[in-house]
């Protein structure tokens, strides 16, 4: 069993309720949002009142995806505008701990992502306080990028760390995927593919999600 989050970055910001009740009507499992800073990554996204406004038409749990430095002094505000599972980056927590622990006190699940030069190593002594862990395919910052492709073995290992420990962590793939490496990135044990451009730049988004999620693996192999 496998979850889609697209994410409506590459949602056309003009229609953006219209583009998540589309979301809302398809076979999709969180609405993935991602917020940026203009520090943290080259880019700026959008912020809380937008996050506020996806929140009052989504009928699916929103996968707040912090791309910011000092995610800790909004950590309060992302739960208050319709946060359910709000992940933060490694690369910009001194303390992460401590702000995936602040992330759970408030009643949301905690994730942290990590940039493609990050080690899967480094989260050893917080997976316990993890829900999930978002592997970057791409350098964050921008949708419509080229997957990485050494990325699969960051998944295989985690995958394996997880399960040599018996942990309920989702591993969610971000940046670069579609139809056409789905297949791979999910036998390597991913959990929750994010999918920007390669729903909304599809002639049907709809059933691009139907297919994405429609993906059996062949468990024999
Ligand atoms: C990239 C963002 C992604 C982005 C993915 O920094 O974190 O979630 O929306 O877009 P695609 O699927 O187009 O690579
Ligand atoms: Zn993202």
């Amino acid at each position: 069993m496998h979850y889609i989050a697209p994410s409506i970055l590459a949602s056309n910001f003009l229609e953006l309720g219209k583009d998540v009740k589309l979301i809302n009507e398809s076979e999709a499992d969180y609405i993935h949002v991602d917020v940026m800073d203009g520090s943290f990554v080259p880019n700026i996204s959008f912020g809380q009142p937008i996050v506020k406004q996806v929140k009052s038409v989504a009928e699916k749990p929103l996968d707040v995806h912090l791309m910011i430095d000092n995610p800790d002094q909004y950590l309060e505000s992302f739960k208050d505008c319709g946060a359910d599972i709000l992940s933060v980056h490694y690369e910009a927590c001194a303390h992460l701990h401590r702000t995936l622990q602040a992330i759970r006190g408030l009643g949301m699940k905690a994730g942290v992502a990590i940039n493609p030069h990050t080690s899967i190593s480094l989260l050893e002594d917080v997976l316990e306080d993890l829900d999930q862990v978002i592997i970057m395919s791409v350098n964050p910052g921008f949708g419509g990028q080229k997957f990485i492709y050494q990325t699969l073995s960051k998944i295989k290992a985690l995958k394996d760390r997880i399960v040599v420990r018996n942990l309920n962590v989702h591993i969610e793939i971000d940046g670069g995927v579609g139809l056409q490496n789905a297949e791979s990135i999910l036998s390597a044990g991913a959990d929750i593919l994010v999918a920007g451009s390669s729903v909304f730049k599809s002639d049907d988004p709809k059933d691009t999600i139907k297919r994405l999620k429609s993906i059996e693996l062949n468990t024999f192999i």
